[in-house]
């Protein structure tokens, strides 16, 4: 099954689902709504990652339950929306970036399945580079820039970063800076699914903005780009094989000590 974790603005994919049934999922984490979609013949799980109405800050969000919840289910393809901010002059507001790989500066999350066994996950690939090129073969939907990978890093919020924080990730690679991607796609990996990011640039980081950083224009531009990226979901749902075997559904093979 696919999954869909939503971040800002994608709620309203529910509205163009053939129908739509609410499930509350008891976890050993606790419990968590999720909505299965009817789309294109497929059943969809979605889970808006902020919970209903955008009320949770991105420190707060229960991700184990989250990801427990959607493995529950059975989903094990994750698609997973977030809004960004830009490092790089070339990547402006409005562009599509399906990263390749992450930096992690979260400092106070729960970051593991596994506290009382000894599991090491292997990193080489840190998003699922299948799940990756299936949603790039679809964008042409995206009206603008779409990037084929990149480093997200990714801070612990909720505060937006300062300039000297932004030229540190810059040095270290990054190319777009987010609040969400972790610990969510390393547990989604701990359950053996596939996890890609579809991060969405907002604005211009710190520093590199011209102007000071609000919210309004995160939520601005996201709302702009709202058709496209259901388009862009919808369009990945037609064409992702629910069959098809992939390296993700087996990570925990070689993973125990
Ligand atoms: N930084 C962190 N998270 C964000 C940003 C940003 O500039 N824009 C949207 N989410």
């Amino acid at each position: 099954m696919i999954g869909i974790i939503g971040g800002s603005g994608v709620e309203e994919i529910s509205e163009f689902a053939d129908s739509i049934e609410k499930k509350l999922v008891e976890t050993e984490y606790g419990s968590v709504e999720v909505s299965l979609l009817s789309i294109e013949d497929k059943t969809v799980a979605f889970l808006p990652r902020h919970s209903a109405g955008h009320t949770c800050p991105p420190h707060k969000i229960n991700f184990k339950a989250n990801i427990a919840a959607l493995k529950e289910i059975g989903a094990n393809q994750i698609m997973a929306t977030n809004a960004v901010g830009s490092l790089d002059l070339d990547i402006g507001p409005g562009s599509i970036v399906i990263p390749d790989d992450f930096l992690d500066f979260t400092v106070n999350r729960d970051v593991t399945f596994y506290d009382n066994e000894v599991i090491h996950i292997d990193m080489t690939e840190p998003f699922c580079n299948r799940l990756r090129g299936v949603i790039l073969d679809n964008s042409d939907c995206i009206n603008g820039n779409v990037v084929d990978g990149g480093t997200i890093v990714c801070t612990e919020g909720p505060r937006f970063e300062t300039p000297a924080e932004i030229k540190m990730f810059s040095i270290l690679g990054g190319s777009i800076v987010g609040m969400t991607t972790l610990p969510e796609a390393v547990l989604a990996r701990e359950k053996e699914m596939c996890y890609a990011p579809i991060a969405i640039v907002s604005n211009y980081s710190t520093g590199i903005s011209p102007t000071k950083l609000n919210t309004e224009e995160v939520l601005e531009k996201m709302a702009q780009k709202k058709d496209e990226l259901i388009s862009l979901l919808f369009n990945t749902i037609k064409s992702l094989s629910l069959e098809e075997d992939c390296d993700c559904y087996h990570i925990l093979d070689d993973a125990h000590m």
